[in-house]
């Protein structure tokens, strides 16, 4: 880049098309009339060319640019550069929708333009209206559409006006208004960066001004903080507890003090320090930043939260999503089927929950009537995760809105988020209702069971943090209640339960673990059993579905240490049990005040 041209602001499109209809011709073009190939490389590809008897392509150019700007390992090599007297445009090459996709909705290319490319002699394919459809789901707005190799069809003014009626046609089904329709020659090089005098007819602009007309996004520096927590460093100085949260700012900014909110938690804290990675702390930090943060308060925080400022609007947060999700995987899309969603730093499992409509995207057909969604369908269709997730309407903040679902290893699907859903039944409770439905209910009632075991049954969950000396109370309550002649149990769950850092795999096996405990303790309830467990880090959400699980019978929740509940869910709070003696005398006065102990009738 020339020096006059340095602080010329950036832009990021994208180039998308069928297959050969000239999309790397296009860019080939725009590289080589701008002036921004390096020095002497068109001639030299020109004469390798010759040299080998091959007719020249302007596609050609792109390689060689790659495999050189690869060497380097700054530059990524899915780009390329280019300038206008406006502005420095970067070139995400998109050679695949699976690609394209893949790119738009981690974020890692964000186009703020697209230009969209259909052959003036094949006309509009499969892809041309598949891709328009990918920018309407992915929100671009800004569209120029190419006619392109004009110079195929005598470079007929008829030829252009059918098909960009057509395609407007289309684009307008899909709320999309491209804002240009140019014909171009990308080989000759007809309106990409100079006028072309093969077509008096055009009056309009050629494809470099078309992209000066964009305009840049608005900076989502303006918007509501969105902070996903990537992750959770400890500091290592001896004594210090504090905990940096790290993680990019998608949108808005963070200042030293602000309150806080993090997101589906609920937790609230207050900024103390803003790190910087190898700079001084900072007192604001704000969108496209990478930064840690640490809080007043010490509060449980776990990857995949966001973060967010009380006083603006927050995250939404929610088990069920309203999505428009295009389906690439080899296998269909089908319900009961676990999948993994990414949505931010979360990663959750996920099932498809309802179809809503399935489109073809390339000829716009909508059906009703589906279960499952194909390979290449754009589907509105409601996904369950599994934990409640925070998430943003992509109308709102398409950052937090957009999402892509594993299958395989592989990504096999991605959308974006159009509404939050509350109104279905959650799967858990689906389960719970279809166990209950099935179960033949004995003929011994609660009630008679109370009176025999002089005591009405319930789970006792103590909670909170690892390390707390949870276990060892439940243990002693367990010996002492059998002692006085309880019928209890002590439920030793399996030890992976207790860790607080954990993986993906670590928390999909506590999500089943938690499961089967919501499974188990119903049945030692409805037997009349006091039956004592310990989970460490349960939070609001698991806790409710261990009472959907156990539903109808009791449940009450001790919490040792610092609450990661919710203060309304907690029957009994202990600051911690080193005072073992006096930590189960508190649990068994709960007991009895709340009547599950039944003292003896002589
Ligand atoms: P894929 O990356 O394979 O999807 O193709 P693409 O869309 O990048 O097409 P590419 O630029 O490689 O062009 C495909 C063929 O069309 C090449 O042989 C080009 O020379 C030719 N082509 C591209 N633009 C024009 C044009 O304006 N006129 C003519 N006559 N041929 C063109
Ligand atoms: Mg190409």
């Amino acid at each position: 880049m020339t020096e006059n041209t340095i602080g010329l602001e950036q832009m990021s499109i994208v180039v998308i098309g069928h297959v050969d209809h000239g999309k790397s011709t296009v860019v080939g073009r725009l590289l080589a009339d701008t002036g921004s190939l390096p020095e002497g490389r068109l001639k030299q590809i020109t004469a390798q060319c010759a040299r080998n008897a091959k007719p020249f392509e302007y596609a050609f150019l792109l390689d060689a640019l790659k495999d050189e700007q690869s060497q380097g390992i700054t530059i990524d090599s899915a780009r390329c550069f280019f300038k206008s007297s406006r502005r420095h445009y970067i070139v995400i090459d998109a050679p695949g929708h699976i690609e394209f996709l893949k790119n738009m909705i981690s974020g890692a290319a964000r186009a703020e333009a697209a230009v969209l490319v259909i052959d003036a002699k094949e006309g509009i394919q499969e892809n041309s209206r598949r891709h328009g459809y990918l920018l309407s789901l992915l929100g671009i707005r800004q569209v120029a559409v190419l006619v392109n190799k004009m110079d195929l069809m005598g470079y007929r003014e008829e030829v252009f006006q059918g098909i960009t009626a057509e395609y407007r046609d289309f684009l307008a089904q899909v709320g999309i208004q491209p804002t240009w329709l140019i014909p171009v020659s990308a080989r000759e090089g007809d309106n990409i960066v100079s006028g072309s005098d093969a077509m008096p007819w055009y009056r309009g602009p050629t494809l470099l001004d078309a992209l000066d007309t964009f305009d840049k996004m608005p900076s989502p520096v303006d918007q509501p903080l969105r902070l996903p927590v990537q992750d959770i460093y400890k500091f290592t100085e001896q004594g210090d507890d504090r905990r940096i949260v790290a993680g990019r700012i998608e949108t808005g900014s963070v200042r030293v003090g602000d309150e806080v909110v993090l997101l589906p938690s609920g937790k609230r804290s207050r900024i103390a320090t803003i790190e910087g990675f190898h700079v001084p702390p900072q007192t604001r930090a704000q969108a496209g930043q990478c930064t840690g943060v640490t809080l007043t308060e010490q509060i449980y925080i776990r990857p995949g939260e966001v973060l967010c400022r009380a006083t603006e609007t927050p995250a939404l947060t929610g088990t069920q999503l309203k999505v428009n999700l295009f389906w690439m995987g080899r296998r269909p899309m089908i319900p009961d089927k676990r999948y993994k969603m990414k949505l931010t730093t979360a990663s959750v499992p996920v099932w498809l929950r309802q179809v809503v409509t399935v489109l073809d995207a390339s000829d716009l057909t909508t059906d009703a009537n589906r279960r499952q969604i194909e390979r290449h369908d754009v589907a509105e269709c409601v996904l369950e995760t599994l934990r409640p997730v925070a998430f943003d309407r992509t109308s709102y903040i398409p950052q937090t809105g957009r999402f892509v679902i594993i299958d395989y290893y592989e990504i096999a699907g991605g959308g974006v988020i159009t509404d939050p859903v509350t109104t279905q039944t959650r799967r858990v409770q689906e389960k719970a209702q279809d166990r209950d439905r099935r179960w033949e209910p004995s003929r011994i009632t609660p009630a008679v069971r109370a009176a025999r075991f002089n005591q009405r049954s319930t789970l006792v969950l103590i909670c909170g943090p690892a390390n707390t000396g949870k276990r060892e109370v439940a243990k002693r309550l367990e010996e002492r209640l059998f002692e006085r002649g309880r019928f209890v149990y002590y439920l030793g769950l399996s030890h992976s339960l207790l860790g607080n850092e954990m993986g993906d795999h670590e928390a999909d096996e506590r999500d089943e673990t938690l499961h089967r405990l919501g499974e188990i303790s119903h049945l030692f309830t409805d037997a009349g059993m006091i039956l004592i467990t310990t989970v460490s880090g349960l939070d609001d959400d698991e806790l409710e579905t261990i009472r959907t699980l156990n539903h109808p019978n009791d449940c009450l929740v001790v919490n040792v240490g610092q609450a990661l509940l919710s203060q309304d869910r907690v029957d009994l709070q202990l600051d911690h049990c080193r005072d073992l003696e006096g930590a189960m005398a508190k649990i068994e006065e709960l007991l009895s005040t709340k009547e599950y102990l039944i003292e003896y009738y002589l």
